[in-house]
Formats: structure tokens, sequence, C-alpha cells
């Protein structure tokens, strides 16, 4: 006689106000970007709690020198494959370049990522102009992750992939974006490549939790691209933010888990991952 295979306990659906509970709690948010349905499946099996379906796509996926040409199209088939995969972990669809030009289209573009997708969260880069859209899609019961820092869809105007928040009131500017996104009903805020006394700062100064990569230990939580921590060669230099997890862990599975413990346990990011 077989006896079933006992299955792993079910974790209950992550949801976007247990986001914001995890921070009250001080428990760290663990995420990562992942863009098919095997993928979604390992990362969901070592208990992270976010999957971002980055724009980031554009470069490791479609082998293109930035995000810019990626699709609304191409986010809503890669968020499409990566929902088939996942039982537990919270779903953030990323917003492409000028698809939130204006509150209308991002209204479409986010239905499309949400309704066809099965996001439960859109991202959106910036500030300025992108408050009104952030209000727009939040009074519509969109629920939405800001990204302020270095936001690689304005790569041509910041003339680089560079740490922000350094030069001039360019911090000042950053903590007072921080508080704008979050009175414009944000429900999350990924930092990116922040100095990380900057990004602590901001972390304390609002209530919705921060996602950090590259902006230091103290965010309420962690985002790595899924081949920068599987130590994959992206054929550029490797940012200091990112650490190869694949190396001890022996494979995927345990290395997913290996950057879930870390997280939670403070072993990772450290001033060594982090910018002054
Ligand atoms: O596109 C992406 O993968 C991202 C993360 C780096 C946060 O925006």
């Amino acid at each position: 006689m077989y006896a079933d295979q006992p299955k792993p306990a079910r974790r209950p659906q992550l949801t976007v106000p247990k986001l914001r509970e995890m921070k009250t709690a001080g428990e760290k948010i663990v995420a990562i970007t992942a863009y098919d349905a095997s993928f979604a499946r390992a990362v969901d099996a070592a208990g992270l709690d976010v999957i971002l379906v980055g724009d980031s796509l554009g470069m490791v996926m479609q082998g293109k020198a930035s995000t810019l040409p990626v699709t609304v199209d191409d986010i809503v088939y890669h968020t499409a494959c990566v929902a088939r995969g996942l039982r537990s972990a919270l779903l953030i669809a990323d917003m492409p370049f000028q698809s939130f030009a204006t509150p209308e289209r991002a209204l479409d573009a986010a239905t499309l990522l949400i309704a066809e997708g099965g996001a439960s969260m859109v991202k959106l880069e910036g500030a300025g102009h992108v408050l009104e859209t952030i209000t727009f899609l939040s009074e519509r019961d969109i629920p939405v992750c800001a990204h302020l820092g270095l936001t690689p869809q304005s790569v041509m105007k910041l003339g680089g992939y560079r740490v922000q928040g350094r030069e001039g009131d360019a911090a000042k500017k950053m903590i007072a974006d921080a508080k704008a996104v979050e009175a414009a009903g944000a429900d999350c805020l990924v930092l990116e490549c922040v100095p990380m006394g900057l990004a602590e700062e901001i972390t304390r100064s609002i209530k919705i939790p921060t996602i950090g990569i590259g902006a230091g230990p103290h965010c309420d939580g962690q985002i790595l691209v899924l081949h920068d921590m599987l130590g994959m060669n992206s054929g550029h230099r490797r940012p200091r933010f990112v650490k190869d997890f694949m190396a001890d862990a022996g494979s995927i599975q345990g290395a997913f888990e290996a950057y879930g413990k870390a997280v939670r346990e403070s072993t990772f990011p450290t001033a060594e991952h982090s910018y002054e």
C-alpha cells in the first residue's frame, strides 16, 4: 500500500495589508524577481514573500541593453507565467517605460497586469508627476509599489546607473518624495542604490514598508534580481549589493532558502553590500 507524501504546510497568501503589518512587527520582507512559472514555484516553496516581475526582464530574459524597450505585453506575459507557479507569495508587476505617462494610460496598463497577468500590485518608478498617477490608481483599488533612488527608466536623464541621493539637496528631496508617494497612496516603496543612512532615515520617516536593493541593511525588506543572486554572469561588473547565494547553496532551491534566511536574520545585506 502506498501512502501519499506529506505535502509541505501551506503558507497563507501574503496580502497587501500584511506587508504593512510586517513592517510594524519588524519582520523583514524577502522579495526577488522572477519571470516564469518554474522559478516562481521554487521561490514560493522556499517561503519568500514577494515576487516582482521586473522590467529587468528586458536585460536578463531578452538580452536587451536596458529596460526601456520592455512593453506592457511583455510584462503581462511573464506575470501570467509567474502567477501559474505561485501559491502564497505576493505578485508585483512592473509598469514599463511610458506605460504610466498619464493616469489613464497607467490605469489601462495596470488593469491588464492585474486582470490578465494575475498581479496583486503594480510598481511605478518616480515621484513628481507620477504622484497623481499613484493616487489615480490607488483610488481605483489598484495597490501600488513606488520606486525611488536609481530609477533605471530614467537612465538617459541620470546619465548612467549610479547611486542616488548623495549630491547637494538630493537626500532631502528623496525623503520628501518618499513622504509624497506614501501620501499619494503607495502601499510600499522600493529604494534602489541609495546610501544606507538615507535609506534608514526614509524607512523611519514613513509607515509603508521600504524594500531595498543596494540600499543597506535598514530597509523593511530586500529584493534582488534572480539571475544576480544565482551568480549568473550578466556581462556587466557585479554591483556591490549583489551576493551570489548559489556559491554555497549547491542548488537553486537552497540558494532561495539561504537568501530568505539571511534577510530575515539580518546577515544580508551588510555594510559590505551597501553604499555610504
Ligand atoms: O525591474 C526590476 O527588476 C526592478 C528591481 C531591481 C527592483 O525594478
